[in-house]
């Protein structure tokens, strides 16, 4: 399941992000890679644990909380901290599926990546190039969003950024492990939800409202591993 966070960041916070961003260090992104994705990743990426990276990542997270349609699509578990890239022009990231298993540089723990997230910095119009190519069983989804809005998706899947030919690209990206480890049932959560919040929008009260919701919390307690 693909879902598109929109607004994660407002204007100002992302007016912000690009002026940190201006006066930040970069280095070579292959800092973060596995063996694998190392060979085929050619970006930038703002070292861990600078001041400016830190700060960021908690305007990210921040972003994260206040997203009601994040926390029922992603039912976050551990979020890793936000890391930060640039693709300038001949810049990309060949085809790859990330490392199961991260570890938060901050305090050790270790985080399982069910989802992947890319969280668009920099306008579309800004650069060409650059989309990130998701593969599922459908095919191929090419995903381009306006700065401030987010893409999740299956960390399983492999995926690549195409190459750059103008401009720079700059997105934030992370992994989360999510209380609910299977998609599927993410999705079928997610759908279920997305129903209820719908169904007391059109006819407030509805008695089958409490019934769905039950049902929601239910499966919920039923599929979890916190
Ligand atoms: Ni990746």
């Amino acid at each position: 399941m693909m879902i598109h966070i929109p607004q994660v960041l407002d204007a100002a916070a992302v007016a912000h992000c690009r002026q940190v961003m201006q006066r930040a260090e970069w280095a070579d992104g292959r800092i973060t890679a596995g063996h694998q994705s190392a060979q085929v990743k050619n970006n930038m990426q703002m070292p861990e644990g600078s001041s400016a990276h830190r700060e960021l990542g908690k305007l990210v997270m921040a972003g994260l909380d206040r997203s009601p349609l994040f926390m029922s699509a992603a039912l976050p578990l551990h979020v890793f901290p936000p890391l930060f890239n640039r693709y300038d022009p001949g810049m990309s990231f060949g085809s790859h599926v990330d490392n199961s298993i991260r570890t938060n540089p901050f305090d050790g723990r270790r985080i399982r990546t069910d989802l992947s997230a890319t969280l668009f910095i920099s306008e579309p119009d800004e650069y060409d190039g650059g989309e990130l190519i998701v593969e599922d069983t459908y095919g191929e989804h090419a995903v381009k969003l306006p700065a401030g809005d987010m893409i999740l998706y299956p960390a399983n899947s492999l995926h690549r950024v195409q190459p750059i030919s103008r401009g720079s690209r700059i997105a934030s990206f992370f992994w989360i492990q999510s209380m609910v480890r299977d998609d599927t049932k993410r999705a079928l959560l997610f759908d279920l939800d997305m129903s209820i919040v719908r169904l007391n929008a059109d006819v407030s009260g509805h008695p089958s409202v409490v019934n769905l919701t039950s049902t929601y919390h239910n499966l919920l307690r039923l599929w979890t591993e916190v």
